[in-house]
């Protein structure tokens, strides 16, 4: 009975270990795929100075409703910081979104919101800009100066639930689903 108990408890802990092992490497393969961290420290620059090199996507973002969505904000909630967290790029950051008369280019749902801020991508890439092809070191380097995408589901970051219930939009300001 002993003998028996110490072998399934044996058997226990190795299968364990086979788990932890498993999900250990799997962390590191995933860790060793995931997109380099960018420099730190960037700043907000705004979309425009983005358009500069990425005219292309500044096109694209300029007919999608997240350009506009500082626009949706009567009036009275356009220095709301509850309304400006979600309608504006970088609130409450020393670079971010102050209002629209000082920062316009920081209004709405701009590339830095899903980008991260990227005054460092722009002073790395400003060299590369008169260039016809890059090498694939200066593409790296751009590359790498930058989120693809910020890591986490940065989406639902605004979009917590369908029609936003949970976020601060006032219920008489929500469209009717
Ligand atoms: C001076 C030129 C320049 C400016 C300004 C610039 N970029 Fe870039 N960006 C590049 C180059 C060059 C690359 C790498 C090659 C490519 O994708 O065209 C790049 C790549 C990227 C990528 C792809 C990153 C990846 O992981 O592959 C994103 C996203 C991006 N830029 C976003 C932005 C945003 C947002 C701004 C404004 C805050 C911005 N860029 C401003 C030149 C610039
Ligand atoms: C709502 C979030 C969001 C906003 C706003 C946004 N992007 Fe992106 N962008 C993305 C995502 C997501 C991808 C990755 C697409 C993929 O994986 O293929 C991307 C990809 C890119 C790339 C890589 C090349 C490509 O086209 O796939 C560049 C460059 C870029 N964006 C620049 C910009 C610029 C410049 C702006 C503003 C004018 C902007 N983005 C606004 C989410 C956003
Ligand atoms: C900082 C907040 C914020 C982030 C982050 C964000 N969005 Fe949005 N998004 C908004 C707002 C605000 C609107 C509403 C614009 C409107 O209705 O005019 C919107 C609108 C949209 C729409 C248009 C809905 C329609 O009615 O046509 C789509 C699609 C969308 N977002 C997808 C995304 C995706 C995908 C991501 C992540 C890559 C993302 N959003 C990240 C705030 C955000
Ligand atoms: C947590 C993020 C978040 C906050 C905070 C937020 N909103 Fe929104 N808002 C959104 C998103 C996302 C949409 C796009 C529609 C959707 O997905 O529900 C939106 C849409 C809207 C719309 C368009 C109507 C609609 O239902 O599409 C108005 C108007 C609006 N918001 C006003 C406000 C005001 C005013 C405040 C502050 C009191 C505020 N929002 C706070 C994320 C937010």
């Amino acid at each position: 009975m002993y003998k028996w108990t110490r072998t399934v408890v044996g058997v226990t802990i190795v299968a364990l270990w086979g788990v932890v092992l498993i999900s250990g490497s799997a962390t590191v393969a995933s860790a060793a795929d995931a997109e380099p961290a960018p420099p730190e420290g960037q700043e907000y620059i705004g979309a425009k100075k983005c358009a500069a090199c990425h005219f292309e996507q500044f096109m694209t973002w300029k007919k999608d409703k997240h350009s506009k969505s500082f626009e949706l904000l009567p009036k009275k909630y356009q220095e709301d910081a509850k309304c400006l967290e979600c309608h504006s790029a970088g609130h409450g950051e020393p670079s971010g979104f102050k209002d629209i008369k000082s920062t316009p280019n920081l209004a709405g749902t701009t590339c830095e919101v899903c980008h991260g801020p990227g005054s460092k991508h722009e002073e790395v890439c400003k060299p590369f800009a008169k260039a016809k092809k890059l090498t694939d070191e200066q593409e790296k380097t751009a590359r790498d100066s930058i989120w693809m995408v910020l890591p986490g589901n940065i989406c639902i970051t605004c979009h917590k639930t369908k029609a936003h219930k949970e976020s601060e939009t006032p219920k008489e300001l929500r469209k009717k689903d």
